[in-house]
């Protein structure tokens, strides 16, 4: 492979921020040097002048043509990493599904034919567990040993993917005893329901109800209860999609006991809020998503926790559906609006927009987006940082140019955009992935099959 090398640039990792020139060779990051100190030669120099060098993206949870709310989330494998590669991410771990009745293996083995061969960044799993039984129990531990090592389980949507408290402490035992991690979606699913249904037969059907029946105190109800499962198997936690200052409250808690307790919360709970849910026409469903958007006042809890570390980890859920066609699917009874939103591309992004609004520091951005969802999920340090060693997955950013994002620029496989208009200071330029040129200046260079598989090793916060 070609030896290349970026110059001049303000390399950034989770650990420091400092000027230097990279080479890269093989795929991999050979060396860091003071700029313009070494006489390396090289195939490509790419100038990084007045721009910042920062590791290629990793969104530890997207949700690439899942079926769900009876349709299919809008993203290929194919649509959707290469516009994560278009916002500077070149690392997906993606949810593989078991179906209800069916095995792990069968729902691995799907997601990998799906995934092999047309992704254009490399990509991990998490296994989706929605049958806890004594089979699947024993399957765990071979998809440990293939890479899998952690594992999903929802106390919400009952019916699809619920799983009973004994259900989800039978598998957090399991999980623990494997050395794999528990990763929950907190919600009182059942209480929830009862909520959907009074409020349809109200009459309310708009898709504001979605954000007023999944209350913020039955997130952090499940939060709570997910805790104190894990407690009792002797379980790491992570909890997804944390939007509730409530819930947020009760990880800020368990860690305050010191226990092996981690969360996630996403740019949409960040940037978003009830208010676009109660967009009329309909225009509300574009945000429907679980958890759920929550009002403006959540925000500030949510970014103190990004600041203090009592949540480590911003993911997007990526989980994209048409307005046309499939967020339609629920007008007239919101509970059939499929759950999800499109961001897989703004992330880096909007994070950045963070750094330039004073709420994060340029660390903690490359922190919470590259190196934690790569400690968090074994794939550190190949993934996450630029060292000597490290996959050459490199991004160029430009923080000082300003953008516009809206549907009718961005890449995802979707009709709209959750930010449509929303104007952001901060570019991704250039984008490598293990020293392949993906993105440059506009022009997109990547391939279908470009991305490997990536086993990982289990979590390395523990
Ligand atoms: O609304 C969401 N989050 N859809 C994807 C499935 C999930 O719960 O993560
Ligand atoms: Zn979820
Ligand atoms: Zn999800």
């Amino acid at each position: 492979m070609a030896r290349t090398l970026i110059t001049g640039g303000l390399v950034i990792t989770a650990a420091e921020e400092v000027p230097a020139d990279v080479l890269v060779e093989d795929g991999r990051v050979a060396a860091l040097a003071l700029p313009g100190s070494q006489r390396w030669s090289a195939d490509r120099v790419f100038d990084a002048s007045g721009k910042y060098v920062v590791p290629g993206g990793v969104d530890a949870h997207t949700h690439m043509e899942m079926p769900f709310g009876g349709t299919r989330a809008s993203d290929t494998f194919t649509t959707g990493t290469r516009a994560a590669a278009w916002g500077g991410t070149t690392t997906i771990v993606d949810f593989a599904v078991q179906s209800r009745g069916s095995s792990l293996r069968a729902g691995l083995d799907d997601w990998h034919a799906k995934a092999d061969g047309n992704c254009a960044i490399d990509y991990a799993f998490h296994m989706i567990v929605s049958d806890v039984n004594e089979a699947v129990l024993r399957e765990m531990p071979g998809l440990v040993g293939e890479g899998v090592t952690s594992f999903k389980l929802f106390m919400a949507y009952p019916g699809v993917f619920y799983s009973d408290d004994g259900q989800i402490l039978r598998a957090m035992q399991q999980a623990a005893d494997l050395g794999a991690l528990t990763m929950v979606h907190a919600e009182n699913g059942p209480a929830i329901d009862v909520l959907v249904e009074q409020a349809l037969a109200r009459g309310e059907t708009d898709p504001r109800y979605h954000g007023e029946v999944r209350r913020a105190l039955l997130e952090a109800e499940a939060t709570h209860r997910a805790i104190q499962l894990a407690r009792v198997a002797g379980a790491p936690l992570y909890v997804v999609h944390v939007s509730a200052r409530e819930a947020l409250a009760e990880l800020a808690a368990a860690r305050d006991l010191g226990l092996p307790v981690f969360g996630e919360t996403c740019p949409q709970y960040l940037f978003l809020s009830t208010d676009n849910l109660a967009e009329p026409d309909f225009e509300g469903a574009k945000y429907v998503c679980s958890t759920p958007l929550r009002p403006k006042d959540h925000q500030d809890a949510l970014w103190r926790g990004l600041r203090t570390d009592d949540l480590q980890v911003v993911s997007t859920d990526h989980c994209p559906f048409c307005f046309a066609g499939q967020k339609e699917l629920g007008r007239g009874d919101f509970s059939k609006i499929p759950n999800g939103l499109p961001g897989v591309e703004h992330r880096m992004d909007l994070l950045h927009q963070a750094v330039v609004e004073g709420r994060i520091s340029r660390r903690r951005w490359i922190e919470l987006a590259c190196a934690a969802p790569a400690r968090m999920f074994g794939l550190h340090p190949r993934k996450g940082t630029i060292a000597p060693g490290a996959d050459a997955d490199l991004v160029i950013y430009d923080p000082h140019a300003v953008q516009t994002l809206s549907a009718a620029t961005h890449h995802m496989n979707v009709d709209y955009s959750a930010y449509e208009g929303r104007t952001v200071t901060g570019r991704v330029e250039t984008v490598l992935s293990r020293g392949e040129v993906v993105l440059d200046r506009g022009d997109y260079l990547g391939r279908p099959g470009h991305g490997t598989f990536l086993p990982r090793s289990t979590c390395q916060y523990l």
